[in-house]
């Protein structure tokens, strides 16, 4: 499974790539106002930390405005994938950037239908909004399995489950449980992926009696 960070903060995207965990990055409107940064600066610092996708999100609602934006995102650095919305639109554009050979992540997506189209019109990456859909009473886990299914049911679907709208270290673990390709995790939820009380309170006691045996190792 690979690991996306769910941010536009660079200084979070540096350390966690530091890592080597690290496989791409998405970012979305909101976070590019959260960041209060310029938008195409920002793109370009974080392609340069990380070598994998790194997902800009168009911001036109038609499929022209939606490919010169992305003509304009895509000469910023090669692993940009560019970000489109499920909708109609969206979807020709990701049809004409994916002939073209772009990357293309396709957001917004809300159900098992809309995850097929998205893949018939050759996206790269599908984006099933899980916490989105748990807020509103939905079950989010369960589109990423029956997207898994569907995809799995016709080996000329190429796209990768993008598991997005992550909100816990237990939707980390469902989605891989699922077959998602990837998850795409907020930077507090993936540090909170390594830990655990019990290996804290295993490597305290580890070392309290390594300490006993005064020896050392280099
Ligand atoms: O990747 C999409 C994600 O940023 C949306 O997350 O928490 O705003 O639903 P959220």
């Amino acid at each position: 499974m690979k690991f996306f960070v769910d941010t536009a903060d660079v200084a979070e995207i540096r350390e966690l790539a530091d890592t080597g965990l690290l496989d791409g990055v998405t970012t979305n409107p909101s976070l590019i106002a959260k960041s209060g940064r310029d938008f195409k600066e920002v793109i370009a610092e974080i392609c340069a930390l990380v070598a994998g996708p790194v997902s800009a999100e168009v911001a036109a609602r038609d499929t022209n405005g939606m490919l010169a934006e992305a003509a304009v995102l895509r000469a910023i650095a090669s692993n940009v994938a560019i970000k489109v919305p499920l909708t109609w639109d969206g979807l020709k554009a990701c049809r004409a950037l994916s002939r073209e050979g772009a990357m293309v992540n396709v957001t917004l997506c809300f159900s098992a239908n809309q995850a097929l189209l998205a893949a018939k019109a050759g996206a790269s990456f599908i984006s099933p909004f899980i916490g989105r859909l748990d807020d509103i009473g939905e079950d989010g886990m369960a589109l990423i399995g029956d997207i898994r299914t569907i995809y799995d049911n016709y080996g000329d679907l190429k796209t990768e489950i993008l598991a997005a709208s992550i909100r816990s270290d237990d939707h980390v673990r469902r989605s891989a449980l699922m077959g998602a390709d990837v998850a795409t995790v907020p930077p507090g939820v993936l540090r909170a992926l390594a830990r655990h009380p019990l290996t804290d309170r295993g490597l305290d006691a580890f070392l309290a009696d390594w300490k006993k045996t005064g020896q050392t190792i280099t």
